[in-house]
């Protein structure tokens, strides 16, 4: 079974129009629970006639020992985030899948500029307590906002910026006082900090905006794009390629390093490498299957793989050997890949 299932323990309001769910996985799903500052979490939602997915990052720091804490705004229209502020109680108990995403830094010692638009607060909020709580490094966060209002986790950012005066520095952007944000007031207020790697989350526009501009100042940015779900990632993977495809030869094998252990798993030509992992019993993680999220990427150590689609992997990652299990088939006969570092 791919998903797991999480109790709400509670729900707590952190605007007027988003929640949040804090979380405690079931007994038996604690270690699959495992997560890295920055990473998603797809929730099973009820539609029409079934059931779609949502993603939804986890604001909650891994290294602080609090519980998973994803939040949740609503979106004019949105099928999730609605049913979940207007449904979801403590109590509950959700499914979801295991958390995902390449939106984490790979030290939380080098120092950071983080910028948030809205609720692109949540996967910044998870790396810059974990850097405050695990790391030396010293984070710089932009956060725009529509008014004062509407600043999620405002008690706690001013909590963190006391207690750690030396370390962290937030630079509010509010709309109803500013304006819209500008390039030239990104450049002003990010400007100094340009030199850091940069984690950047937020509406499409938004992030837009502030790649451009933070490239142009020679920073390496790092985007979080979320997306509608299409399909139902739930679903089981398809069947197993049949008795034919089996025995005429055309197989190969994939060895695969994940969580400190190495397990190798066939793999046959006419199916992608995540249905090839899942079917042999590798806890592989994913989300969307449809190439767009990244939640399914791992790195290639050995051997060929084509992508059938990809939206979300730039040339640098895949340069870096990054590809996406849910839309890798196989080129050469074996294929080495980690999950791991
Ligand atoms: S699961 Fe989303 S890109 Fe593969």
């Amino acid at each position: 079974m791919t998903a797991l299932k999480a109790r709400v323990v509670e729900v707590v309001r952190e605007t007027a129009d988003a929640h949040s769910l804090v979380l405690e996985p079931v007994e038996g799903d604690r270690e699959r629970f495992a997560y890295r500052p920055g990473q998603f979490l797809t929730v099973r939602v009820p539609a029409e006639g079934g059931w779609a997915a949502r993603c939804y990052s986890l604001c909650s720091s891994p290294l602080t020992g609090d519980r998973p804490k994803v939040t949740v705004k609503r979106v004019a229209g949105g099928l999730g985030s609605n049913w979940i502020c207007d449904n979801v109680t403590a109590g509950d108990v959700l499914e979801v899948l295991r958390p995902a995403g390449t939106f984490t830094p790979p030290s939380l010692d080098e120092d950071l500029l983080l910028v948030a638009g809205g609720s692109g607060i949540t996967p910044v909020m998870s790396i810059l307590k974990s850097c405050l709580a695990a790391g030396s490094a010293k984070v710089a966060l932009l956060y725009a906002n529509r008014d004062e209002r509407s600043v999620i986790f405002a008690d706690e950012l001013r909590e963190l910026t006391e207690r750690h005066p030396d370390r962290l520095t937030v630079v509010h952007l509010l709309e109803s006082v500013q304006g819209l944000p500008t390039a030239a007031a990104v450049r002003s207020v990010a400007g100094p900090y340009a030199g850091r790697p940069a984690y950047v989350c937020g509406p499409e526009i938004f992030m837009d905006l502030v790649s451009g501009t933070l490239t142009g100042l020679g920073a390496k940015v790092h985007a979080e794009r979320f997306f509608s779900l299409e399909g139902d990632p739930f679903e089981q993977p398809g069947d197993a390629p049949d008795q034919g495809e089996a025995e005429n030869g055309d197989a190969g094998e994939i060895e695969v390093e994940m969580d400190g252990e190495t397990r190798t798993v066939p793999w046959r030509r006419s199916e992608r490498l995540l249905d090839a992992l899942l079917r042999g019993g590798v806890d592989a993680p994913f989300s969307c299957r449809e190439g767009s999220c990244s939640a399914c990427a791992c790195v290639a150590l050995e051997g060929e793989v084509t992508l059938d689609a990809n939206t979300v992997l730039d040339e640098q990652d895949l340069a870096d050997g990054l590809i996406l299990a849910c839309q890798a088939r196989p080129v050469t006969d074996r294929l080495k890949i980690t999950y791991d570092g």
